[in-house]
């Protein structure tokens, strides 16, 4: 099949250099020329495990290039739109300008066999929209939505190896058995292995992905309201997140407590949801996720009291530690972070704050002026009032406590993500508290 992908950013490039991996002929389009010209060479503009590799060995096969004239799409038959939707700056709601400009950019080049294709996450009715846009403009390519489900670290594993497929067909009967015809050679190798696949319509396709992810987020923030009730009472979240988890109906993953959830999707997706429900007329029923985003929230600013508090009361003039930046680890990705927001806050507040992140240093560095960056957690806790693990790198949940002892000026950890085992850190001298955790 002959692909091109519209947006070469996380979601695109992945998808570009992974389709092509599976044998498929792929362009990738982007507006921005540097980030074209990179990936060409074969740079990765992002930090993503496995990336470079693959996008290395797809563009020595010859089946992958990127290039930013859309006129180039005319001789590819399935067009992906892979742009971003963020959340807009003065609502809640997605961002379509992209998705939009996506299309348009399409539109004269779009051949008689063409077949459009959605993966960007949209509120509920855009895949409607878009496909009377491609009327409006004179197009009769067939649309379908076929969302994605990859997190950051694991995108390569997540795209080559999905959990499920899922296609959102249009209505019309002869539009949706091109659609098909086109995603069904697409996906041939993943539904050969028998990856399971799920269709319907444009509604419910879009529904997917947003419910998912709202699944997730209510999952993290109910464990995290467990461990702030925990904290009234001397349980411990850790262990109650163990016995729920074994109940096969509720599962283990995504039951670890801390500073909650950040990053590119979940914030924004749950906002977006609960906006459209506004749109549709059905606020009440996504009332719960207001009370997801409080939660996570919550968690974050409990932090930095926590650490007032630690501090004695005030933090003019103390030096505080920050292991991790990034919202999550194997990741250089601070959108959204709940540790930079506790890092900023803590700094704002008068505090000399020292972050380390084993990947986002430089962007740190670039986006918050105000904070100072050191290389490693032992240069980052010389000579601190308070050292906090906000970010679960592999490197700090492996911190030698005695080593640590020796270089910071007060022996207080606060675990933001419960990762280190109180026992030990307490048995080298350290104040240790975490989150939900006697
Ligand atoms: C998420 C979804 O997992 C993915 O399917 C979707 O396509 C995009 O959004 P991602 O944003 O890469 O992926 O991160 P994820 O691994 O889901 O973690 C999200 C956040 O939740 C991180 O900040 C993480 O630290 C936090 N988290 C996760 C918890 O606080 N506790 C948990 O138990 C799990």
């Amino acid at each position: 099949m002959r692909i091109t992908t519209v947006g070469c950013g996380y979601l695109g490039a992945v998808y570009a250099a992974s389709m092509a991996s599976i044998g498929h002929e792929v362009l990738g389009l982007d507006v921005d020329q540097r980030k074209i010209d990179g990936l060409n060479e074969g740079i990765a503009p992002f930090h993503e495990p496995g990336f470079e590799k693959v996008l290395a060995e797809a563009l020595a096969s010859g089946r992958l290039r990127f290039s930013t004239d859309y006129s180039d799409a005319a001789d590819y038959t399935a067009h992906v739109i892979c742009v971003g939707t963020p959340q807009q700056i003065d609502g809640a709601g997605a961002d379509l300008t992209y998705v939009h400009a996506a299309v348009d950019s399409l539109l004269p080049h779009l051949s008689d066999t063409a077949v459009v294709l959605g993966r960007s996450t949209v509120p509920v009715g855009t895949a409607a929209s878009l496909r009377e846009r491609l009327r409006a403009g004179g197009s009769n390519a067939p649309l379908a939505w076929n969302p994605e489900f990859l997190r950051e670290g694991f995108a390569v594993k997540d795209t080559l190896h999905p959990d499920r497929i899922v296609y959102g067909l249009p209505e019309d009967p002869a539009e949706a058995a091109r659609a098909r015809e086109v995603l069904d050679e697409m996906y041939a190798p993943m539904l050969e292995v028998e990856t399971p696949l799920v269709i319907g319509n444009y509604a419910t396709a879009e529904l997917v992905k947003v419910s998912a992810n709202s699944f997730l987020a209510t999952k993290i923030s109910f464990i995290n309201a467990v461990a702030e009730v925990c904290e009234a009472t001397g349980a411990d979240v850790s262990v109650i997140a163990e016995a729920i988890g074994l109940d096969d109906r509720i599962g283990p993953k995504f039951l670890r407590a801390g500073i909650g959830f950040g990053g590119g999707c979940l914030p924004k997706d749950i906002r977006a949801f609960m906006a459209r429900a506004g749109e549709l007329g059905v606020t009440e029923a996504l009332g719960f996720l207001r009370e997801v985003d409080h939660v996570n929230n919550r968690r974050r600013d409990h932090v930095v009291n926590m650490a007032r508090k630690a501090l004695g009361g005030s933090f003019t003039g103390k030096r505080v530690a920050v292991l991790g930046a990034a919202f999550k680890p194997d990741s250089d990705d601070t959108r959204q972070s709940p540790a930079l927001y506790i890092a900023s806050k803590i700094s704002g507040r008068g505090a000399d704050v020292v972050v380390t992140d084993p990947a986002a240093n430089e962007r740190v560095h670039a986006e918050r002026p105000n904070l100072a960056i050191a290389e490693d957690a032992y240069a980052a806790a010389k000579d601190a009032d308070l050292v906090l693990l906000l970010t679960e790198w592999t490197q700090f949940k492996e911190l030698d406590p005695v080593a640590l002892k020796e270089v910071v000026g007060t022996a207080h950890m606060i675990d933001g993500r419960n990762v280190l085992d109180p026992q030990q850190w307490r048995d080298a001298g350290w104040t240790y508290q975490s989150l939900g955790r006697p």
